[in-house]
């Protein structure tokens, strides 16, 4: 039998413990997991490329069969060169749900042969995001317990470099 290799695609701005729980999930399924962030000169991110990939390489430090690689232009047509058609995608509360399907049929016109499959991200982390994550941390909030240790780390040293150096 082919090894089956699958996508996960994202901005990944950073990795929380939404994702990781996304690739753990995916890892049972497939033999190999590519994670893609994207590369999108329109928005501007909180980290940088290279920033992400280091946060994304640490927290799963000892995981096997993972990649981390960086895709611009259209989704469909990197899973293809990766030789691969299936994109994983995590779906936390309902109001995920609306995006995927717009994303899903998107991808599914574009190449009906790129299947798209949803995992449920664990219930611990059905109402958090990268977003809401980073808003709370601006402010100072407590993050932990919601993203990996070495993001909680950078995270800070973002929004208070003076106190972390
Ligand atoms: O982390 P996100 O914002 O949920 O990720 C969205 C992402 C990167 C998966 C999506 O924007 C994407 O695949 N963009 C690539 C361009 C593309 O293929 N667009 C057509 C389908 S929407």
């Amino acid at each position: 039998m082919s090894e089956k290799t699958a996508i996960y695609p994202g901005f990944f701005d950073p990795i929380t413990n939404g994702h990781l729980s996304i690739v753990n999930r995916a890892l049972k399924i497939f033999d190999k997991l590519i994670i893609a962030i994207l590369k999108n000169p329109q928005k501007a991110p909180l980290f940088s490329i290279e920033e992400r990939i280091y946060m994304i390489r640490e927290a799963l430090k000892g995981v096997e069969n993972i990649e981390v690689d960086t895709f611009d232009g259209l989704l469909v047509d990197y899973a293809v060169e990766k030789n691969s058609n299936v994109v994983v995608r995590g779906l936390r509360a309902l109001s995920d749900f609306e995006y995927e399907f717009q994303m899903a049929l998107m991808n599914r016109k574009l190449n009906r042969n790129v299947q798209s499959i949803f995992l449920m991200t664990d219930y611990k982390w059905f109402y958090t995001s990268s977003t809401i994550i980073k808003e709370a941390a601006s402010f100072g909030g407590d993050i932990s317990g919601l993203v990996p240790d070495v993001v909680n780390r950078k995270l800070k040293e973002k929004f208070s470099p003076t106190k972390n150096t």
